[in-house]
């Protein structure tokens, strides 16, 4: 065994010819990724490739941030930069759909954060990125008037209900949850005391609430468990179905998923309750396919536009595979069992995509072509738009230019 005095000055003689090695970012392979994403509170990961021009330019400013992350946040456990060359370690990037270099992806407790950061890339403002990150999101109630109070926010709230010793295994899976769902959800919690009535005895009590009006959603699995509670706090923090807005789009397309679009009129609350009542009917197997979606068709007239469409058309359904843009044929029968299904599975079969290179495949299509082609004649520019399929629109409303990515997928 070395001796701490010989670890000391062997230590030295590193630090003298690898004068910046404590301060550079980690390097993540399989053998260590697994084990330091569930470990640490935080890791926010550089996912590059060396040939890439992009990846080259940020490669210093992140060992500028490993530096200033490690002076803040020495103890173990809290935060760590790290960085995994794609080239190398395909599996890991692949199971973070990595297409493009550099990509930065956020982890709290080895859950990936859906949203990205978006701020400049210096090493200061990320380093204040992972500072907030660190932020224990959770609220403590001081009495019973608060929870009455966060329910009339009509904000998704997850309320725990825990007895005197806060500091359970049961609150820090609470707490470890809080980290990875804070912008989906607020996290609200009593302690002691002000709860007793809301929970037995001894014991603790979380629970969802969506709106002032909502019946409470109680979780009744093991709270000692967090892999279970993890699956039930996403569940209902990051709904089945979500509305697009010129706000979000860019992180919705950053997902990579298909999505599937109802446009409605704004005046028309109908048919996005009946397309969400479909969804969680029929489609809550496809969640982690495609990313359901609701779109004001005023707002996004572009792409209905695009399609061939306008406002008297509403409301209407439609994919965008992030090539293409395809149209579900007949709105009214949303309700008819498997049809939305369906047009789905012929998304992921390629049938959509083949059908508008190669034609219909049915009699029922063929006629409808064969109207278009005669519509087509009839002169129009809109109505050719519909034959062959549209490009993806929502492609576009992907990152912006002057981030490092969006150059990247030009390059690629
Ligand atoms: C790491 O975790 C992933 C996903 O949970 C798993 O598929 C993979 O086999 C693990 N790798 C190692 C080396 O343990």
């Amino acid at each position: 065994m070395i001796s701490t005095r010989w670890q000391i000055i062997f230590c030295g003689i590193l630090a003298l010819i690898l004068p910046r090695i404590e301060g550079n970012a980690i390097s993540l392979d399989s053998s260590n990724f697994n084990d330091t994403i569930s470990k640490n509170q935080v890791v926010l990961l550089n996912f590059y490739a060396d040939w890439c021009r992009f990846s080259q330019m940020l490669s210093p400013i992140w060992d500028e941030l490993a530096t200033i992350v490690s002076k803040k946040f020495p103890e173990p456990g809290k935060a760590i930069i790290a960085k995994v060359d794609c080239e190398q370690q395909q599996e890991i990037a692949s199971r973070y759909h990595i297409t493009k270099y550099p990509t930065l992806k956020l982890l709290c407790n080895g859950q990936l954060v859906k949203k990205e950061y978006r701020g400049p890339r210096t090493a200061e403002s990320m380093a204040t990125f992972v500072e907030e990150q660190l932020k224990d999101p959770i609220i403590k109630i001081e009495s019973l008037d608060d929870i009455k109070k966060a329910k009339e926010e009509n904000k998704r709230t997850i309320f725990g209900y825990f007895d005197a010793s806060g500091h359970s295994a049961q609150y820090q899976n609470l707490q470890k949850i809080s980290q990875a769902l804070k912008d989906d959800c607020k996290f609200v919690v009593g302690i002691g005391d002000i709860v007793k009535q809301l929970r037995p005895p001894g014991s603790a009590v979380v629970t969802f609430s969506g709106s002032a009006s909502d019946e409470d959603d109680t979780f009744l699995g093991d709270l000692n468990t967090y892999a279970e509670l993890l699956v039930w706090a996403t569940d209902r923090c990051i709904p089945l179905v979500r509305e697009i807005t010129f706000g979000n789009a860019e992180e919705l397309t950053e997902e990579g998923l298909p999505f599937l679009i109802l446009f409605h009129d704004p005046v028309d609350d109908d048919s996005p309750k009946q397309y969400r009542a479909v969804i969680e009917r029929e489609l809550v197997d496809h969640k982690t396919k495609v990313n359901f979606l609701i779109a004001d068709g005023i707002q996004f007239a572009h792409p209905l536009h695009h399609l061939g469409k306008s406002r008297s058309d509403l409301p209407l359904i439609a994919i965008d595979s992030f090539r293409h843009m395809y149209l579900f044929k007949d709105y009214s029968r949303i309700n008819d069992a498997g049809v939305l299904r369906a047009f789905l599975d012929d998304l992921y079969s390629g049938k959509l995509h083949k059908e508008f290179h190669y034609g219909p495949t049915d009699e029922e299509q063929l006629s409808a072509t064969i109207q278009q082609i005669a519509g087509e004649r009839a002169g129009g520019e809109a109505v050719r738009r519909v034959t062959t399929p549209p490009e993806s629109t929502f492609k576009k409303l992907g990152p912006s230019p002057n981030r490092y990515t969006l150059l990247q997928k030009e390059e690629l």
